[in-house]
């Protein structure tokens, strides 16, 4: 029976999931199967993106039969000859004679390789930049070389802004009913398998999938669709940041990897140590048996941290079998710009660690930590030291902000998209920087009126003075990200993001770290204790300020540092009067001649007898509420 998908009302997933499929590609495990993507458009022609894999023919075909509702099919467009995308071609052909295959002339090339058949009458050959119209449809055929595989073709809809990109933006995994990425949680779920499907896939042709990000950049793109995994049609910007990320071999995020190759114990005894030295420093360090895990996982975890150990014991006078493999697929997978320490092991002779280095020499950006550990069967006490050296040294090649972070804050200092509820017991009556970005710009203002109001759905308001700058932004982007100041904060923060208005300057311009949440928003790492990223789902009209209703996206915690509170502000971080910015006029003419109020956040003093409900600061956009007769 026919299991069908709308993905909008003339497009239709027309494809089937395998759960199984042992090994994808005889190589990748997939314990949560893994989705052939077919897609059926329904315009004045009929067009079908591409087949499926052998094992769910039967389903596609039924599919497909019930999307046409009695229609016969006109195009079939080829975009990538990879038989489990392509071996439903023959049964197509067959059942819809008059049907025209659209692909390019290197992909009736690999038709040829396939199958032994004249079919060149029934083909029409596109290049890059030629269109089809269908109907209200007109699709652009934009070529994809290496990404996976040389023949690779993507199509854009111009009309619907969708873009069927082929193997790019793929993902390991069913999809258990779903078809929107946005229907499951993908960050916590589907994440690490999109990661391990592209470092494996596609991981080696990083620069032909930038060239291909480089061509949709310069497309508006509403959804993607790829042959594997979920369609996209919200927050599509944070796949391709992922895919920017993964495609330029930066690591992911900051953390050490430890692949060991163990037989009888004692050279995972000295990883142990070293992962325990490392936590103990406050770095992230995760440890892989490649006897027992998957390379496909090792890979993938390698391409996410900034820095990687491997320990293996000599084997038959090399590198120990497991771990060879592994480190061949590294190599054939390019991987480079990473920080590499190594440890051997050898009961007669040890001579693992420099075949090791010897193969990681052959990938770009490598840099080496020079204290190679070289163990004689089991590690020694005088051998501790030498541990200690090895974490120091990886500690050291860390990104200077990250090593100044307090202990407590590293393990959680990076963005991974879940949502830690004890997060919400970060929030108190305190000072906050709310940050946004647009198109244009990147922002952040100093805020105390973030406060949760349900628990599930975990959701938060912020109330914002029109006149502030970040108000427009929430407005017009509908998500932010709140940083919760702890008691250490220093008062050029306040500066920073609440004496100017972002207006009239780029507050990060000179701020010197770049961290971000999975929404791509900035948000402040140092002196801060957590970190919320929101969706405004309502805005209320409140006079003078917006009140905006958001879900909780992503919470982490970041330090165990006291939050931040108003009064903390003034008693401790905002100077004394002598070093206060200047107020406007003088304090002093106002308290000896006149009237007025000061404000409590940047010491502008308003003159006057009164101040209405509705004035706001002209330096830091406060409201009338934080000023206080002078
Ligand atoms: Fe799923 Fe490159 O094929």
């Amino acid at each position: 029976m026919h299991c069908l998908k709308k993905i909008t009302n003339d497009l239709i997933w027309v494809g089937a999931n395998d759960r199984r499929l042992a090994m994808f590609e005889g190589v990748y495990s997939v314990p949560n199967g893994v989705s052939y993507n077919s897609y059926l458009l329904t315009d004045e022609k009929t067009v079908l993106f591409g087949t499926v894999d052998k094992a769910v023919q039967q389903r596609f075909l039924e599919n497909v039969t019930e999307a046409l509702g009695g229609r016969t099919l006109d195009y079939l467009i080829v975009q990538h000859m990879e038989p489990d995308h392509s071996a439903g071609f023959l049964d197509i052909l067959r059942l819809y004679p008059d049907m025209k295959v659209v692909c390019s002339a290197k992909i009736l090339a690999f038709i040829k390789q396939f199958y032994d058949i004249d079919i060149d009458a029934r083909v029409s050959i596109v290049k890059e930049g030629d269109t089809l119209n269908t109907g209200k449809h007109n699709l652009h055929f934009v070529m994809a070389p290496m990404v996976h595989w040389p023949e690779v073709m993507v199509v854009y809809d111009s009309t619907d802004k969708i873009l069927f990109s082929a193997d790019a933006f793929g993902c390991f995994g069913a999809l258990n009913g779903a078809i929107f990425a946005d229907e499951v949680d993908f960050s916590r779920d589907y994440m690490d398998e999109a990661r391990r499907y592209y470092t494996n896939i596609v991981g080696k042709y990083g620069p032909q999938v930038e060239a291909l990000l480089k061509k949709a950049s310069a497309l508006e793109i509403n959804m993607i669709c790829p042959l594997h995994g979920f369609v996209w049609r919200k927050e599509i910007e944070k796949i391709i940041a992922k895919y920017t990320c993964w495609s330029s071999y930066e690591p992911e995020k900051n953390g050490v990897m430890i692949a060991y190759a163990s037989v009888y114990g004692n050279t995972e005894n000295a990883a142990e140590i070293l992962a325990s030295r490392l936590r103990d420093k406050g770095i992230k360090a995760v440890m892989f048996d490649v006897s027992v895990t998957p390379a496909s996982e090792i890979l993938a975890a390698a391409f996410k941290w900034s820095h990687l150990v491997f320990a293996s014991t000599t084997y038959n006078a090399g590198i120990f079998v497991k771990m060879e493999e592994l480190l061949n697929d590294l190599v054939s997978h390019n991987i480079q710009k990473r920080t590499v320490a190594i440890i051997e092991n050898g009961s007669w002779v040890a001579t693992s660690g420099g075949l090791i280095r010897e193969k990681l020499e052959e990938c770009k950006d490598i840099t080496f930590i020079d204290n190679m550990l070289s163990i004689k069967s089991s590690l020694k006490k005088a051998q501790l030291t030498e541990i200690d050296l090895m974490a120091e040294a990886l500690i050291t090649s860390f990104p200077d902000a990250l090593k100044e972070m307090p202990k407590s804050s590293l393990n959680n200092v990076v963005s991974d998209g879940s949502i830690d509820p004890k997060t919400m017991f970060k929030l108190s009556y305190g000072l906050f920087v709310l940050t946004a970005k647009d198109d244009e710009k990147e922002n952040g203002c100093i805020t105390n009126t973030a406060i949760q109001i349900t628990q599930n759905p975990l959701r938060i308001s912020v109330a914002l003075n029109k006149a502030n700058f970040t108000h427009d932004m929430l407005v017009r982007t509908k998500e932010f990200n709140v940083s919760v100041l702890t008691e250490s904060a220093t008062f050029d923060i306040f500066e920073r993001f609440g004496f100017k208005s972002g207006r009239d300057t780029d507050k990060f311009t000179t701020y010197n770290t770049d961290a971000r949440t999975m929404n791509g928003i900035r948000y402040l790492p140092e002196h801060t204790n957590a970190v919320i990223s929101a969706k405004i789902t309502e805005i209320i009209n409140c006079d003078t300020h917006s009140l905006f209703i958001a879900d909780v996206v992503e919470a982490f915690s970041l330090s165990g540092g006291k939050s931040l509170t108003y009064q903390y502000y003034f008693d401790n971080i905002k100077p004394k009067q002598q070093s206060q910015p200047k107020p406007l006029i003088s304090l002093k003419d106002v308290q000896e001649k006149r009237k007025g109020f000061i404000c409590k956040i940047c010491s502008h003093v308003y003159e006057g007898d009164t101040l209405s409900a509705d004035y706001v600061c002209p330096i830091c956009k406060r409201g009338s509420e934080d000023f206080e007769p002078v």
